[in-house]
């Protein structure tokens, strides 16, 4: 695990893909769309402290590696004290792993390509629930609740915020309208 405890006064980039593109509550220097290679957003971590509980986990996103991909999302420049927060926020499972973050060109600079962290549950964590099909994964979705509110509001947040970057993520969007059916039908 990448460790910038010896750097607390130092910025970083942080690469955020799921509720980290919506959710920032943590001060930070500088907001960038971005991107990360090789690696694919998908719903297969179990949730005990926020969308479910550990007797009824909800399912939130990990990374999965995959050659050859693009995960977009958001990249943000924090100072090292922040890190202290991520990890208890992301503690159910996640490590801080480091990666290139491909930041989005802006205010007529071009893309820029810089090292940073971001937070992955990899297969094997204690909450990881792994892949399954979209109909169960939606099903799942659809009734899981926990302390930060429900599981399909996540989803429903994450599509929101693609949408808003522009961002196309099949995956997402199949969830998305599956549990937007499920409640219209329930
Ligand atoms: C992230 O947002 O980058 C990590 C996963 C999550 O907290 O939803």
């Amino acid at each position: 695990m990448f460790s910038p405890a010896a750097s607390r006064n130092v910025k970083h980039w942080l690469f955020g893909y799921g509720s980290l593109i919506w959710r920032a509550d943590f001060p930070y220097h500088e907001r960038r769309p971005a991107a990360i290679r090789g690696w694919t957003r998908r719903f297969w971590q179990g949730s005990h402290d926020h969308r479910g509980t550990p007797g009824s986990p909800g399912r939130v996103v990990t990374l999965v590696s995959q050659t050859g991909t693009l995960c977009a999302g958001i990249a943000y420049q924090v100072a090292g004290d922040v890190f202290e927060h991520l990890d208890h926020r992301e503690k159910n499972g996640y490590e801080r792993v480091a990666v290139d973050i491909h930041l989005d060109g802006e205010r007529g600079a071009g893309p820029r390509r810089v090292p940073g962290v971001t937070y992955i549950a990899p297969p094997g964590n204690e909450a990881f629930l792994g892949p399954a099909d979209a109909e169960q994964i939606a099903a799942h979705i659809a009734r899981a609740s926990g302390p930060s509110g429900s599981n399909a509001d996540y989803l429903f947040e994450l599509a929101a915020a693609l949408d808003a970057l522009n961002v196309e993520d099949r995956h997402v969007t199949e969830l998305a309208s599956r549990v937007a059916a499920l409640e219209k039908a329930s």
